[in-house]
């Protein structure tokens, strides 16, 4: 018997000796982190005389904290307020520290932490490895990595973002690991963005998602989002003609991210709007607001705060989606693998003529033979009923909108689906048992 324990102990030892080093592993992130995120709704707008309302200050924050949680929104898993670039000081303090802006952040944000704090929510900052940020504030050079992430603890922040303008390939394969190493020393859970994959064009070789995935609990791969739909579809674009590579990175405290949510904003109609949401979800991404949370429309509240689709995208898998199928007609098939043998699938249409009868079937979409599945309209709400592997169905999909589908099996299969991230790409992404 202790024979078998000591070599059971060595055995697990020789593992760990072997695996590569995931000691920077923070244990957060479990799930996409949820919130809100000031930049591109608010932008650098620093002009507080002309626009007290709507400018990078503490007022602001505290505001959006109000509204996350009295809203609705914490209870949903809206948990983070995260600041943007434009909060410091132009300059570091005698001790070199960044410093928030003393006029636009009078209490500082150590006050603003506790304010969150007490609200059952968490608080998120931006740096930038570089000179400068990409608004031309204090970035954080290697050598004030350690202090930075000393002054982010000490505040009681909760998320870093750390964007990379200004400085060099070289300079970001030292910085970004370092900072996962200073975060990690200061004993605070900090949540770890890293913009570093962006700026290397985001796909192998000059990207290492594997070294990301041990680094970071989040990363922006591609373009800043704008309010337009020209920009959803240009990242979605990306994300999806990349999945290959993109998907197999995503998992439990690590995650591709497309960028901020847009809803509630100007630039995308209701369909448009409902077809974010659904993406976003399907590709396991965070979800980060940029809208004005204090003005925001009940059509959008209604989309963003979809329980379901909240559901499904924080599913504990924490599978990435993928496309699935791209028709002639412009139709595209996106599905997500949940736990407990469940999935989600979205239809999706490109189309600019009228609503569009997609015929399909669960067979043609590689689902197991022999099953059948409740489903559920993931918008409408209502269920469809038990849906035969084989049975045709039709879906009608709006101009630029979705429709979108939870299934669970109806008898638990006795296996659960054999969806695995690390099947190479030539074998499909198919849900298929055991
Ligand atoms: C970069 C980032 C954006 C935002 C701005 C701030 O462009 O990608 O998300 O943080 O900088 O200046």
């Amino acid at each position: 018997m202790g024979a078998i324990v000591l070599s059971g102990l060595a055995l697990v030892l020789a593992l760990a000796l072997a695996l590569p080093s995931v000691a920077l592993e923070n244990g957060l992130a479990r799930t996409p982190p949820m919130g809100w995120m000031s930049w591109e709704r608010f932008r650098c707008n620093v002009d507080c005389q002309a626009d007290p309302r709507n400018c990078i200050s503490e007022q602001l924050f505290f505001e959006m904290a109000d509204r996350l949680a009295e809203d609705g929104w914490r209870e949903l898993g809206y948990e983070y307020i995260n600041i943007d670039d434009c909060w410091s000081a132009k300059q570091r303090d005698a001790a070199g520290q960044l410093v928030p802006d003393p006029k636009r952040f009078p209490s500082g944000i150590k006050a603003l932490a506790d304010y969150v704090h007490a609200r059952g929510l968490k608080l998120g900052i931006y740096g930038d490895l570089g000179i400068f940020t990409c608004g031309g504030y204090p970035g954080t050079m290697l050598e004030h990595v350690k202090q930075d992430a000393e002054t982010f603890a000490a505040w009681g922040v909760d998320m870093l973002k750390l964007d990379g303008c200004y400085s060099s390939a070289e300079e970001q394969a030292k910085g970004y690991p370092e900072m996962a190493r200073a975060l990690n020393a200061t004993g605070r859970p900090i949540v770890y963005s890293c913009s570093w994959p962006a700026y290397q064009g985001g796909l192998p070789p000059k990207v290492n998602y594997t070294i990301l995935a041990e680094i970071c609990n989040l990363w922006r791969n591609y373009d800043d989002i704008q309010d337009s739909w020209d920009s959803i579809l240009s990242i979605m674009d990306w994300f999806f003609t990349n999945q290959d590579v993109l998907q197999p990175a995503a998992g439990p405290g690590h995650w591709n991210d497309p960028d901020m949510l847009i809803i509630g904003n100007f630039g995308l109609s209701y369909e448009q709007s409902r077809s974010q949401m659904a993406l976003w979800t399907v590709m396991a991404a965070p979800l980060l607001m940029s809208t004005d949370l204090r003005a925001i429309s009940p059509g959008a509240k209604e989309i963003l705060q979809n329980r379901l689709m909240i559901q499904i995208n924080q599913d504990p898998l924490g599978i990435q989606g993928r496309r699935i199928v791209k028709e002639k007609s412009c139709i595209e098939v996106f599905l997500r693998p949940l736990s407990q043998a469940a999935s989600a699938l979205v239809f999706f249409s490109r189309r600019t003529d009228m609503p569009f009868r997609y015929t399909t079937s669960l067979a043609k979409l590689h689902f197991p033979e022999d099953a059948v599945y409740e489903v559920q309209d993931v918008y409408i709400g209502k269920i469809i009923g038990a849906l035969k592997t084989a049975d045709n169905f039709s879906v009608i999909i709006n101009p630029s909108g979705v429709v979108m589908w939870y299934l669970r099996p109806m008898e638990l299969l006795t296996q659960p689906w054999h969806v695995v991230r690390q099947q190479a790409p030539s074998k499909g992404f198919h849900p298929a048992l055991l």
